[in-house]
């Protein structure tokens, strides 16, 4: 009898990361079979993750292209990803989050009525347009799965308030698996190139991507690193830039002028990591970093106005501090200033994972096939 067969699907940089634990799992357990197909909405990025944490896709759709849609990528991955699923023949097909690609590859799976099982289900926000498209495509992807992995309690009761209580597991968040691998592979790495720059500067790390931030909120965040730095002359910011070319072409003129605001193209996952340790603070946009960073006793400034990750607040990690300058002035000052502050927000509890996620994981996987076997 053929062992069952579980398809990973993804194609982001985040993706790429809070799935490697669990291809990792899949592949060592000798009584299912692993196969993961990358659709490549990011072409480098992805290839950044898949070198790190050595992973070969056995079918990579390459189907990026420079300034994609949302609904190019929706009709591609839809379209690419039937006949892979019909010559593959998976079993199950594992998604992830929230991107067009999850939300694509979970919709050929259920065309096909190959069960679906969705990594990091159940995060919400009250309003269905932020963040855009992610809010939607998630809960599509929960609409779509006969499985559902929630990181934290809280996603598991926002799956129940839909009524989907069957098939769902509390796992943690993969990313912190992904993160403790990293961390303790990157001792060997020499100084970061940007250390010339900024070595011995208190370091703000941020990152900012999000669709519902370009133009204006993308502004308010380039003034609000300006005057930091200026207001605090022993801090450097350190931006690792995303590869989308609007976020690209919005904040490189407001902020590649200043001597103590470094921006830089995006790190690898270790060299990131490896940035994180080196940090004081983060400010960002990004999911993945909020739910990580707490792991490294790293405080974290949420610049969004709406959030879906509500534990890290609640534990005093992270802060919501939205998208207007003043806001997120006002709150880096503080932390920035009060070390009080500072050291409550870096020596709360991680809340979103232990880093024994993808092993739950494979034990609800385990547990379905048993069911479906016997
Ligand atoms: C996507 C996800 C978002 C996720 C983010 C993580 C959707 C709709 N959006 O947004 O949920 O938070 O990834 O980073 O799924 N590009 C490159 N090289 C790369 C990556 C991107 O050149 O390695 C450029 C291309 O021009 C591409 C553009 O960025 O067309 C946008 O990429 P896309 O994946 O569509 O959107 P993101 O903003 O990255
Ligand atoms: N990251 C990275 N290099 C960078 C910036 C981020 O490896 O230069 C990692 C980060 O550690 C986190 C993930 O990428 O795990 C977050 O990705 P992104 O912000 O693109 O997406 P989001 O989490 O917002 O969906």
């Amino acid at each position: 009898m053929r062992r069952p067969r579980v398809l990973c699907c993804f194609g982001t940089r985040p993706c790429a990361i809070k799935m490697a634990p669990v291809v990792h799992a899949l592949q060592a357990a000798d009584d299912l079979d692993c196969q993961v197909v990358v659709t490549a909405q990011h072409r480098q990025m992805l290839d950044q993750v898949l070198e790190i944490f050595r992973i070969t896709p056995d079918v990579d759709l390459d189907l990026m292209t420079a300034r994609q849609t949302v609904q190019d990528v929706t009709a591609r991955v839809l379209l690419q990803m039937t006949p892979v699923l019909a010559e593959l023949q998976p079993d199950l097909v594992l998604v992830h989050g929230d991107t067009t690609t999850g939300m694509a590859a979970a919709l050929a799976s259920f065309y096909q009525q190959i069960p679906v099982g969705h990594v990091e289900a159940g995060l919400r926000t009250p309003d269905l347009m932020i963040p855009f498209p992610e809010e939607m495509n998630r809960r599509v992807i929960d609409r779509l799965s006969t499985l559902f992995f929630a990181p934290t309690p809280t996603a598991q009761e926002a799956l129940a308030r839909e009524g989907i209580t069957s098939g769902v597991f509390v796992t943690g968040n993969t990313v912190v698996d992904a993160l403790l691998y990293v961390r303790d592979r990157i001792d060997h790495l020499p100084l970061p190139p940007w250390h010339e720059q900024l070595g011995g500067y208190r370091i703000l790390l941020v990152t900012a991507h999000r669709r519902e931030s370009w133009d204006e909120g993308l502004a308010n965040i380039a003034r609000a690193l300006r005057r930091l730095v200026e207001e605090f002359p022993d801090t450097a910011v350190l931006f690792p830039i995303h590869k989308n070319p609007v976020v690209r072409e919005q904040m490189g003129p407001l902020l590649e002028d200043h001597p103590r605001i470094a921006l830089v193209e995006p790190l690898d996952y270790e060299a990131f990591v490896q940035a994180m340790r080196w940090s004081h603070l983060v400010l960002t946009d990004s999911g993945g970093i909020q739910e990580e960073a707490p792991s490294l006793n790293l405080p974290v400034l949420v610049m969004r106005d709406v959030t879906e990750r509500t534990e890290g607040i609640a534990a005093g990690c992270v802060r919501l501090v939205g998208t207007q300058t003043a806001g997120i002035v006002g709150a880096a000052r503080e932390i920035l200033s009060d070390p009080g502050i500072y050291q409550h927000m870096a020596t709360a509890q991680n809340p979103y994972g232990d880093g024994q996620a993808a092993e739950k994981i494979l034990t609800a996987i385990r547990q379905f096939f048993g069911n479906a076997l016997a």
